[in-house]
């Protein structure tokens, strides 16, 4: 922009420059018609805290001369410059009013800067102001100024108070320490977001969490230049360097302090660690993908590129959760109220898009918002001390590959063989605990605790975190890391660390080390049963010559621990045929109507096969005789010589009560599971590690050995995949005990009733446990060689496995009766009110139809998810079998 200046306006400039050294050294402010400011020379404000005048940064020998503002503290600070994309190469500049502006022009009349034109002008005045503002003005006869332009309006890359925040001011950074050229940083203000944006060119490299943070709140003071905190020395710089600086001079110190600064660390970076991935500020390497997500790219990822972010390792979506605590990130567009924590969850299921959701309790009004991220997640940041808690979605097959694996720990992913708890991972290598509030992993050992920052299970490694002491340094830990852990000879663990000089620690408060540590291959998973093998194929659960069971490899296999698989050994291969596909658990999502219209189907069936039964049991009436049905079982225990003390005859085992005392821990409150029909259950480990579920039959309840005689005696017969297992019995003089499986995932009704696990309970797995409930009942009623009424099927009575396989349990008041009859009577009517069938809670009569009966019932329930008898959903509706549709 040069403009070239009339003659008449030379000999003025020449003019004014002879009258302004005529003033001398003595100090001014202003900028006169009649004035100027060359090279050498200086305007000071009233108070002596602002200098305008010529400068130049560069240290090279080419001279660069610009006009700026700075402290006349020492060093100089300057804070304002007029030319800075076109400095001066000598020192001939003049700074002087012209025909209505301010312009800087060299000997030659070449104008290096100048201020908008204005409408013409007779009495122009130029003042720097002591709040670091220069400001043009208009004055007329009376000495009154009209502000034309001032420097406040137009920053360059400091913010001084005083300014005007109306959300249009842009700083922009110098170019280097020494050029004050427009550089690649720009901060603003996001007037939509009400957030303040630096970007690199134009990419965000850094972005304020809504209104928070000091700086923030300093540039929103919105303090005016008469308020008296403009004089403290304060100043916000957009640096060359990316940083947003919040410098202070503080009395009596020579030096300004740094004392805040936005981006504080590489994870307050925006999108630091792209979508989906999250950043660690206490890791060396600061970023990781959510677990059940992988990175994108990652040849750039593990070469510390971590822009492009990670992706869904499964393209479903699922309907799981991954529970995140202390997590901050980029907010979603939108919000909403709503009524109920849940009603977030619900929400996010609904939309297939969905990939997080949290909720937010306002502090003024105790409203709760939820927040659903249809878009990728972005600048996650963890460990947060003001994070919040974030739910993102992702397939629990992703994140616990096996049954057998521990769930995530925050954004560690625990893989198999690790273990972070007794009853997942392999035992060997339970040395992790998981901090639920925090999301934090440590691994435990001798030495003491420390935190787990990442984990690779590709390679079996991970890293923790120790504080650098001396006798802590990376090459002590080197040398003889295993025995600063306290790591003895049998850990499956080893130090590997390797001391790279590489880490670049945000912190400067923390001075940590990382140090890797591998674990050995895990040896063959432990078992219990055959079915604990099933993800092994290829496996048979058996004694090792260590005594412990195992899932060791059929022959022709050999165990790949780094693999986690049964591998064809050398010497056999097996033919193709043999080799059946890998079948995965595929639960189908199945919906409501479907799934209403598949009951209804199984339903009419079942009702059809026992209606021909019945039919058929009428024709042959004649011949039977109604059949005493607790004649019927004593038979069955004489035969079977319960009373003696060993159970020779009953498929079951004897157990004697010490080791069952020992495995409940004297049937201590801790072991305690719950309260079957007629006592207590407790869980119990026998040495081996085996657990089992045990029922003590209340002493003092006279039906007691009745019915516990009943349940031995029909249980024992009785195998179906549908049915509880019994395992083993005890008498002991009063005492009389049950030994069945043990079901980690408990019973029906603390699912379907519980408001967070019902979620879990997607409509295939309830499909499922309605058709396995439905085959259980259909083989004690028909397929099994006795016939059984259960008489007390209800949702507490229904028992979950691993995979949610529906157990049908609590036999003590089944009846059984014989072959072809298909009901019986009793005086003492038994069961739970809700379940009973009409028939047999006022008559007493019992039949198949009143465990169906009781089914539906359940049914009801699993689909509703309401209680039966506490049904309150309609006004006037007593119940949910009495609520119609
Ligand atoms: C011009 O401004 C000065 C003060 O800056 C004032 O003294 C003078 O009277 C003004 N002249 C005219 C013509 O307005
Ligand atoms: C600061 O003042 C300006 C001008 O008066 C106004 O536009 C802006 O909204 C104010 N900012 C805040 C945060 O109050
Ligand atoms: C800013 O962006 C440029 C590329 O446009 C890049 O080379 C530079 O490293 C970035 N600066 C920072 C501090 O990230
Ligand atoms: C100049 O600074 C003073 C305080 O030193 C302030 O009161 C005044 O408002 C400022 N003038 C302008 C035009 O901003
Ligand atoms: C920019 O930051 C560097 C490093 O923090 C500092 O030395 C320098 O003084 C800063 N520049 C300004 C203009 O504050
Ligand atoms: C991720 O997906 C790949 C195949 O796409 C699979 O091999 C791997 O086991 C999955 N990882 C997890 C943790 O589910
Ligand atoms: C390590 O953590 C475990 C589990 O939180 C705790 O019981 C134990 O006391 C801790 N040990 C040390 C040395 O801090
Ligand atoms: C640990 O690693 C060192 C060297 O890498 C090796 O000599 C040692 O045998 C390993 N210890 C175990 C228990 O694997
Ligand atoms: C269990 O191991 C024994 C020898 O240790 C072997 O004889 C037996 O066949 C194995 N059983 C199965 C089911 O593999």
């Amino acid at each position: 922009m040069m403009i070239r200046t009339s003659r008449w306006s030379v000999v003025l400039h020449i003019l004014s420059v002879i009258l302004s050294s005529l003033h001398g050294c003595s100090a001014r402010d202003t900028i006169t018609m009649k004035s100027s400011v060359v090279d050498g020379q200086t305007l000071v404000s009233a108070e002596n805290r602002f200098e305008l005048g010529f400068f130049g940064p560069s240290r090279s020998s080419n001279v660069k001369r610009y006009v700026g503002i700075w402290y006349t503290s020492n060093p100089q600070t300057v804070v304002w410059v007029a030319n800075r994309a076109t400095p001066l190469s000598d020192k001939s500049g003049v700074l002087h009013i012209a025909n209505g502006y301010l312009k800087l022009s060299d000997k030659k009349g070449k104008v290096y800067w100048c201020t908008e034109q204005q409408n013409k002008r007779s009495n122009i005045t130029v003042k720097l102001n002591d709040t670091g503002n220069l400001i043009l003005y208009d004055v007329d006869v009376d000495g009154l100024g009209i502000k034309l332009w001032q420097s406040f309006e137009h920053p360059t890359d400091t913010f001084l108070f005083g300014m005007k925040n109306d959300g249009n001011l842009v700083f922009t950074s110098w170019t280097s320490e020494d050029d004050p050229a427009p550089g690649n940083f720009i901060f603003k203000q996001d007037p939509q977001a009400n957030r303040l944006l630096v970007t690199n060119k134009s990419i965000i490299y850094w972005r304020s969490w809504r209104e928070s943070g000091k700086i923030f709140e300093l540039v929103n003071l919105n303090i005016t230049e008469d308020d008296t905190r403009v004089h403290k020395n304060e100043r916000i710089v957009m640096n060359f360097t990316g940083d947003l600086q919040y410098w202070q001079l503080f009395r009596g110190m020579k030096d300004w302090s740094l004392t805040w600064w936005e981006p504080k660390d590489r994870c307050s970076k925006y999108n630091y660690c792209g979508t989906f991935g999250s950043c660690n500020i206490n890791s060396k390497l600061p970023c990781k993908c959510l677990p059940g997500f992988k990175p994108k790219v990652s040849e750039q990822w593990n070469a510390g590129e971590f822009v492009d972010g990670c992706s869904r390792n499964s393209t479903s979506y699922g309907t799981d959760f991954l529970s995140l605590k202390r997590m901050k990130l980029e907010y979603p567009e939108s919000s909403f109220i709503i009524n109920n924590v849940k009603d977030c969850r619900q929400e996010c299921l609904r939309n297939n898009q969905c990939q997080a959701y949290t909720v937010n309790a306002s502090k003024t009004d105790r409203q709760l918002s939820c927040l659903t991220w249809i878009e990728e997640l972005k600048s996650i940041q963890e460990d947060q001390d003001d994070g919040y808690d974030l739910y993102v979605r992702v397939p629990v097959s992703d994140i616990a590959p096996t049954s057998r694996s521990c769930l995530t720990c925050g954004t560690n992913l625990v893989p198999y063989p690790l273990s972070t708890g007794p009853n997942c991972g392999d035992p060997v290598y339970y040395s992790f605990d998981c901090d639920m509030d925090t999301g934090q992993l440590s691994f435990m050992t001798p030495g003491g605790n420390y935190t787990v920052t990442h984990v690779n299970p590709k390679e079996s490694i991970f890293d923790i975190e120790m504080e650098a002491k001396e006798a802590v340094n990376c090459h002590a830990m080197h040398s003889s890391g295993s025995k600063i852990l306290q790591l003895n000879r049998s850990s499956p663990f080893n130090v590997t660390s390797s001391c790279s000089s590489d880490f670049t620690n945000d912190s400067p408060l923390k001075s940590t080390i990382e140090v890797k540590i591998t674990w050995k291959p895990p040896l063959e998973p432990t078992c219990n049963s055959s079915a604990d093998c099933k993800e092994w194929p290829h496996s048979t659960c058996n004694i090792t010559g260590t005594g412990q069971k195992r899932c060791l490899c059929n022959s022709a296999f050999r165990w790949d621990g780094l693999g986690l698989t049964c591998t064809p050994g050398a010497t056999g291969q097996l033919r193709d045929s043999f080799n059946k596909s890998k079948t995965l658990p595929l639960y189908l999502i199945v919906s409501l109507p479907i799934a209403m219209a598949l009951l209804c189907a199984i339903l009419s069936i079942y009702l059809w096969r026992t209606k021909m039964v019945k039919k058929r049991a009428k024709q042959r009436k004649a011949h039977l005789h109604r059949y005493d049905t607790e004649r019927g079982v004593k038979e069955l225990m004489e035969s079977s010589h319960l009373e003696g003390k060993d159970g020779t005859g009953i498929d079951v085992p004897f157990f004697d009560f010490e080791s069952i005392l020992a495995a409940t821990d004297n049937f201590s409150d801790e072991n305690k599971l719950g309260r079957g029909g007629f006592g207590p259950v407790y869980k119990g480990k026998f040495p081996g590690g085996q657990e089992i579920a045990i029922k003590r039959l209340a002493s003092v309840s006279g039906q007691g050995l009745e019915e516990f005689k009943n349940e031995v005696v029909l249980i024992a017969k009785l195998q179906h995949r549908n049915l509880v297992r019994l395992l083993g019995y005890c008498i002991k003089g009063e005492e009389k005990i049950l030994l069945y499986e043990y079901l980690p995932n408990k019973s029906l009704d603390s699912f379907i009733f519980d408001e967070s696990l019902s979620q879990q309970l997607e409509w295939g797995t309830r499909f499922n446990i309605i058709l396995g409930v439905a085959r259980g009942l259909l083989y004690l009623h028909q397929d099994s060689r006795l016939r059984i009424i259960h008489r007390d099927l209800k949702t507490s009575n229904i028992l979950l496995d691993e995979e949610m396989n529906p157990k049908i349990s609590d036999f003590g008041l089944a009846r059984m009766i014989q072959g072809k009859q298909t009901e019986g009577s009793t005086l003492r009517v038994v069961g739970t009110y809700g379940y009973m069938a009409p028939e047999y809670a006022i008559d007493g009569v019992f039949s198949v139809k009143s465990d169906v009966f009781s089914f539906g019932v359940v049914m009801l329930e699993i689909i509703s998810g309401k209680k039966n008898m506490r049904f309150y959903y309609v006004e006037n509706t007593p119940s949910l079998i009495a609520y119609q549709f």
